[in-house]
């Protein structure tokens, strides 16, 4: 069930007996690697405690539509957007008469108004009251909103029963959820990507850095994550926003960069290094301020350990694609980096072209291996990483069959 990983689910628990079954529920999506929030009804209170389904899904329980401590927290509109798929189990008679005709008089119906993510519902109650024609005709118009229905299953129920009206089992909830996202093309792998430049620091105040944006690097890190990838962002300073759902691990120095690198390694299938390393550091780095006196000064450089080199040539070796931004002879300096440095993949870019490159918002690239060259036209950043993160997966799909 790798499509639920980095998902984010809203579970909406309403009141029937079946709701002892979300608990299960809302621990398979966990398990999946999703992230749930669960919103409970005063009639789902009934049945289960908040405090059960708060350990499970480890947020707090959302409860109240008109409840300011909880709208200064996570509000009604921003749980509506933070969903990427909302699951109402059970959904009572009474939830789905009010859904049908656009009723927000609780939380969970506003924001079923509010989100623009698929809803799904897997109606529980009584076989008369799942027959009842109202009811059907309510089911009948949801559908045709375009809401996901899931189930009832038939068989015996908690009133004594027996017929239609059985929420499904929480495996066959997760399976359906899990059905509604389209495998990533990078579902269940791990990646590091490095971004941004790094500073050398020559006294408490002063450093050696340069222009690196870093935003290739987080359009990547993005559209990995979008491909369903668990993602390490081991990021030099740069003033971007964390992308969401991505580990950003925040270092300064090429050393500090390449630590923070080699200590992802044991789980991590695939190395981008689009970082704009300082290829020197200061040799000594003062400890107070430096003073200004003569004329001129010299700073003794020594040079940066290669953080991608020491990737490629780990005993854990992850597949290792590196970048190049070159001045001259694109293609043939950049294929001697994926010798010299034991790449799998080069991302070769003409640095000496205006509006592309270094600190800008658009790109074009070069993408060579062993067996030859693939040009990618100018784009943005975020276009381009998408074509990008495609290409890496099917490069590293090939290279591991
Ligand atoms: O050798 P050059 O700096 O041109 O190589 C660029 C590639 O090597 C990039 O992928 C960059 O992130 C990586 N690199 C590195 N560690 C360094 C220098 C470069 O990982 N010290």
């Amino acid at each position: 069930m790798e499509q639920l990983s980095n998902k984010r689910i809203l579970l909406g628990i309403t009141g029937g007996i079946a709701a002892y079954k979300s608990a299960e529920l809302c621990r398979q999506f966990k398990t999946a690697g999703a992230e749930v929030r669960v919103v409970l009804t005063p009639g789902g209170a009934e049945f289960i405690t908040p405090l059960t389904l708060q350990a499970l899904s480890g947020n707090p329980v959302h409860q109240q539509l008109l409840d300011p401590a909880a709208e200064a927290g996570m509000g009604h509109i921003e749980l509506a957007k933070w969903a990427d798929l909302v699951v109402i189990a059970p959904a009572s008679a009474d939830m789905i008469a009010r859904l049908a005709v656009g009723m927000g008089n609780d939380l969970l119906s506003t924001l079923c108004l509010a989100t623009e993510a698929p809803i799904a519902l897997a109606p529980a109650m009584n076989q008369a009251m799942w027959r009842d024609a109202r009811t059907q005709a309510n089911v009948a118009r949801l559908a045709e909103l375009g809401m996901k229905i899931w189930g009832p299953g038939v068989g015996d129920q908690a009133c004594g029963d027996s017929g239609p009206g059985r929420m499904l089992e929480p495996e066959q909830l997760a399976a359906e959820a899990a059905a509604c996202f389209a495998p990533g093309l990078l579902a269940g792998k791990r990646i590091t990507i490095t971004a941004g430049p790094t500073r050398e620091a020559i006294d408490p105040v002063r450093y050696i850095s340069n222009h690196s944006s870093g935003k290739m690097g987080y359009a990547l890190a993005e559209a990995a994550r979008e491909a369903g990838a668990e993602v390490t962002l081991v990021s030099g300073p740069v003033s971007l926003p964390a992308p969401a759902r991505v580990n950003r691990i925040a270092v300064n120095s090429a050393e500090e960069m390449l630590a923070a690198s080699l200590a992802t390694l044991d789980e991590c299938d695939i190395f981008v290094a689009a970082a704009a390393v300082a290829d020197y550091r200061p040799a000594e780095v003062a400890e107070q301020k430096i003073k200004k006196r003569d004329e001129q000064m010299q700073i003794a450089l020594v040079k940066n350990p290669d953080i991608i080199s020491t990737v490629a040539g780990h005993a854990r070796r992850p597949f290792c694609v590196g970048f190049a931004a070159e001045t001259e002879k694109l293609i043939e300096h950049a294929r001697g980096k994926l010798e010299r440095k034991q790449l799998d993949l080069v991302v070769a870019n003409d640095v000496s072209q205006p509006g592309i490159g270094f600190n800008s918002d658009d790109n074009a690239v070069t993408l060579i291996d062993k067996a030859g060259e693939t040009r990618l036209a100018q784009a943005s950043k975020t276009q381009l990483a998408r074509e990008l993160v495609a290409l890496i997966a099917r490069h590293y799909e090939n290279q591991a069959t």
